[in-house]
């Protein structure tokens, strides 16, 4: 029986951990003090822990699930595939039928291939461009996150530091030992200033491979790029002979055919991940034919072979189809109309308790901030202790309220969400706003 009498089952459970697992976890992002909380089960939008406790998910596994949790179309799919075989040495029907429905949610995409990741749609991504241009440098937003690939991760952890002027942001490494050639092949540069984005870029002519952007970088402070910024980028790139990488790993569900349809542009390749999976590890990179054909296996010389044990899945690609099927065009109107209810609702909370906060977002997606007025860039965003514990505050008197957010206090909304959720969230968020107040002291 147990050695620790009086600890939850958490507590213990969360003991076993920290003997096999570095920390305790396996993403850090699950990390919760004293411990992690541990899911039992969950259906719709609401998840249930081992203790019993039932909570609303706005977190929705970091943004990944449109559908909420155990959505029955899906799992009677998925059961149906399961029983016919999970992974196969043979192509199957399923990957080609979602490869078609991607297809045809964005005139911009031509061709597609799946990974098995956000990460790996990323990398695939860069290399993609690299092959077709022969360049090896990359520009990204400095603070942007697009998973853990050497290149794409540099500087989204900069601080002040070692991040360097303004005007010439330093390549900072997220990981030790990551090769200094790998720091000395990505330009950064700041989000929303085309002005400076281009003379930064204007010093790497002919060297870039691709300029790699979010569209509304979580990380960033989770506005949407103005369109002033994704046209001297898209000039840019385009005069330059570099290609304009989006990472729609996040934002795909703000559209039904992504965020890019925000502005009139077509990008090279995106990076697609996250809901597009139906719950399940997916990936996929989407773009011209001319620039994805560098990964095709027909041509006489392959510029870029590429392959992945477990990349189109039939259980990946079962349960993404009827997903993504069910995210028509209706279903992306009505979770963005709730998250503006949300966002107006939190808006006016803010208003009537004065305190010192704000909302950022767009499509199903938004971030509170307590700091008055957003963020603009990654430099004006990066948590100040004072800010850090009163978030810490706010996050702890939602949970306590049975609601979970991503803990940077962003949420997201799923189609099993309807307005009670919403307001639920909105009037534990006028509560908390006046605990941090009243804890500011
Ligand atoms: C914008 C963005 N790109 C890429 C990734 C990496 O995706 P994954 O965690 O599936 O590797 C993430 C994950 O949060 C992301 O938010």
């Amino acid at each position: 029986m147990s050695e620790s009498p009086g600890l939850s089952a958490s507590a213990l459970l969360y003991e076993r951990a920290l003997e096999v697992l570095p920390g305790g976890v396996s993403r850090n992002t699950l990390l919760r003090r004293p411990h992690p909380l541990y899911a039992d089960h969950a259906a719709g939008c609401r998840v249930t822990d081992i203790e019993g406790v039932e909570r609303v998910d706005f977190a929705n596994n970091m943004a990944s699930l449109i559908h909420g949790h155990a959505h029955p179309a899906i799992v009677a799919a998925v059961s149906d595939q399961l029983k016919k075989g999970t992974a196969f040495m043979l192509a199957t029907e399923v990957e080609i039928r979602f490869a078609e429905h991607l297809l045809s949610r964005n005139d911009r995409f031509e061709k597609l291939r799946f990974v098995n990741s956000g990460t790996e749609a990323v990398m695939t991504a860069v290399k993609a461009s690299r092959a077709f241009t022969g360049r090896a440098k990359i520009a990204k937003i400095e603070g942007a996150y697009h998973g853990q690939y050497d290149y794409a991760e540099v500087s989204q952890t900069a601080g002040p530091a070692n991040w360097g002027s303004v005007d010439c942001p330093s390549s900072v490494p997220v990981a030790y030992g990551t090769p200094v050639g790998a720091l000395a092949d990505v330009v950064v540069i700041p989000f929303n200033d085309s002005e400076r984005a281009v003379a930064v870029l204007n010093r790497h002519k002919g060297e870039l491979a691709c300029v790699l952007l979010d569209l509304m970088p979580h990380r960033v402070g989770l506005n949407p790029a103005e369109a002033e910024f994704i046209t001297a980028l898209r000039e840019w790139t385009k005069a330059d002979g570099a290609l304009l990488v989006l990472d729609e790993v996040i934002t795909f569900r703000a559209e039904f055919g992504g965020a890019q349809t925000w502005y009139d542009m077509t990008p090279d390749l995106t990076a697609l991940g996250k809901v597009i999976g139906g719950g399940f590890p997916v990936g996929a990179i989407a773009g011209s034919a001319k620039v994805m054909d560098v990964m095709n296996p027909l041509a006489d010389n392959v510029l870029f072979p590429h392959s992945g044990t477990f990349s189109a899945n039939p259980i990946t690609m079962t349960a993404g189809l009827v997903a993504m099927e069910l995210f028509d065009e209706a279903a992306v109107v009505r979770v963005n109309a709730l998250a503006k209810r949300a966002v107006d609702g939190i808006n006016e909370a803010i208003r009537s308790t004065g305190v010192s906060a704000c909302v950022t977002g767009g499509g199903s997606m938004f971030r509170v901030h307590l700091q008055e007025s957003p963020p603009l860039n990654y430099r004006q965003i990066s948590v100040l202790p004072e800010r850090d514990r009163r978030l810490t505050v706010l996050l702890d008197h939602l949970f306590d309220e049975g609601l979970m957010l991503i803990n940077t206090c962003s949420a997201t909304i799923s189609t099993p969400m309807g307005e009670s959720e919403i307001d639920m969230l909105v009037s534990a968020m006028k509560s908390g706003f006046e605990k941090v107040m009243a804890t500011d002291g």
